[in-house]
């Protein structure tokens, strides 16, 4: 079997969020179970090539849109994990060669790029050539997309004029198609005028296919077109079969239910994981929470807070975006820090109102309250390891990976049972003494405020929250049981 991936992220190459964490993992536990797996990905600015050991080919991809010829760069090199997953870098500097993954940082303006139908047709045009050259020898059988940025690559994907057959197997068809939604919220909705800019099967545009109310969606094109489709958590499988979550496609989603799939995701545990973890002042595991206790005073004294090891610290590391939650945090916390002795950390960036608001907290309460607005991995591995709880009580959330992560650092989440953070937090239950988290349900300040509550005094119950913490490092959440999740949905 094999499976070459799109996605616009892979960590350790490039990143905003989660999806980059999936695709840096789930290849190379696909490829553990036997897959031949290939990623193609842009090659951003900020990735240095040869830093990772990867060789610029010789020969230039060819690609066309709209009648204009253009050559395309390719890097090739392995994964991270070994030489098993191959990886694809393309080089086109003209879309790629810039500040930025999908738009200008927030301190030049912020906002998208205004030709970025543009550049992931870009990489979607240089996937199949990749898939087609018999040269590279990369020929899949499924092709697997990810969110919107993949939307080009699954319509290009179903052109019949492509030629796959090869000699001696004239029959071998196209690829089958499979694509995975990461959020809903993302659509990649532009003007119809760039079905003829880009290539775009001008017969797939309309209801059924990739038009929405009049444009192009990208992320509708893999929605209604891949024939297979899955979600990050079994969960928000049917939540966005409703209209309060479908942001509109629930419609679609609804009609096309037999082939959609809710595939949880899982942890790299060779990237985030207190025992190893070199990011971290102190290394540490359930037997052994010395290392916890030295990384939360560290914590404590780069973010400038005073060194209190009984004083609860909580943090949080996010996107700062309408979808996690910070409009509850703000109205939570302003109540809780009134009586409660209590830290608070935040590692995020994004809506410049909510950083306004989270710093307005900090200069009212500089001894309690500290943000860092900034995208920086190894503050947020210290964030996992130093924090006693971690606080991510989203709107929605397709999986969340920050909350499997804080399970293994031993930070009990407060969560909002929604989405993915519901399949993989349990309520701590204080009689029975199980659960691995704190979940509330309502969207409400009240609702978080009063979880949130009940987390510190549990908290200050020194032994319940000891078994509390050991029981969430016992949790596994390794790829390998849904890596073989997506290898039965390839073989079928
Ligand atoms: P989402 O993909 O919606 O942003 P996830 O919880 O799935 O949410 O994944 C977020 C990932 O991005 C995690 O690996 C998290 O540590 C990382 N992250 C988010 N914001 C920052 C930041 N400011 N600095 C460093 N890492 C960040
Ligand atoms: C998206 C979602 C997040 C998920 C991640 C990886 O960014 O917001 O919930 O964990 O993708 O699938």
């Amino acid at each position: 079997m094999r499976v070459m991936h799109v996605a616009s992220e892979v960590a350790p190459y490039s990143k905003s969020g989660g999806l980059a964490d999936v695709l840096g993992a789930l290849p190379d536990a696909l490829s553990r179970l036997g897959v031949e797996v290939t990623v193609v990905t842009p090659r951003y600015r900020s990735i240095d090539p040869t830093r990772f050991g990867f060789a610029r080919r010789l020969e230039p991809l060819r690609i066309s849109l709209a009648g204009h010829q253009s050559e395309v760069g390719i890097y090739e090199g392995f994964g991270s994990a070994g030489p098993k997953v191959r990886i694809f870098f393309v080089d086109h500097p003209e879309s790629f060669d810039r500040d930025g993954l999908y738009g200008p940082p927030v301190s030049a303006g912020g906002g998208d790029f205004s030709d970025n139908a543009r550049r992931f047709a870009i990489l979607g045009k240089a996937a199949l050539a990749i898939a087609l050259d018999p040269k590279l020898n990369a020929r899949p059988d499924v092709i697997h997309g990810h969110d919107w940025q993949a939307g080009p690559a699954m319509l290009y994907a179903l052109d019949p004029s492509l030629p796959w057959a090869e000699p001696g197997m004239p029959n071998r068809g196209a690829p089958k198609t499979v694509f995975t939604l990461h959020n809903l919220a993302y659509q990649g909705i532009f003007n119809s005028q760039i079905i003829s800019e880009l290539d775009l099967p001008g017969n797939l545009f309309h209801p059924d296919g990739y038009e929405y109310w009049g444009n192009v969606s990208l992320l509708k094109a893999g929605l209604a077109l891949a024939e297979r489709l899955t979600t990050v958590s079994p969960r928000y499988a049917r939540e966005i079969q409703t209209s309060e979550y479908g942001h509109g496609l629930d419609g679609l989603l609804r009609a096309r239910s037999s082939r959609l799939h809710g595939i949880l995701n899982g942890v790299d545990y060779r990237v985030w994981n207190p025992e190893i973890d070199s990011l971290l002042p102190a290394q540490y595991s359930a037997d052994a929470l010395a290392g916890k206790r030295a990384c939360k005073a560290a914590l404590q004294a780069e973010f400038g807070l005073p060194l209190r090891p009984d004083t609860p610290l909580c943090g949080s590391i996010s996107r700062l975006v309408e979808q996690k939650g910070f409009d509850l945090v703000i109205s939570a916390l302003s109540k809780i820090l009134a009586d409660e002795d209590v830290q608070y950390v935040v590692l995020g960036t994004g809506d410049p109102a909510l950083e306004r608001a989270l710093a307005e907290m900090q200069t009212v309460h500089p001894k309690k309250v500290s943000i860092r607005v900034k995208y920086d991995e190894g503050l947020a591995h210290r964030i996992e390891a130093g924090s006693d709880l971690f606080v991510m009580p989203s709107r929605f959330e397709p999986c969340g990976l920050n909350q499997i992560y804080s399970l293994r650092y031993g930070t009990p989440p407060i969560v909002r049972a929604v989405g993915g953070l519901d399949d993989t937090i349990v309520d701590f239950d204080a009689h029975s003494e199980t659960g691995t988290g704190f979940k509330f349900s309502e969207y409400t300040p009240a609702a978080l405020e009063e979880t949130w509550r009940r987390a510190l005094r549990t908290y200050r119950t020194v032994r319940q929250f000891t078994a509390l913490q050991k029981r969430a490092m016992a949790q596994d959440f390794s790829w390998a049981a849904s890596a073989k999740k997506y290898l039965d949905l390839y073989r079928s």
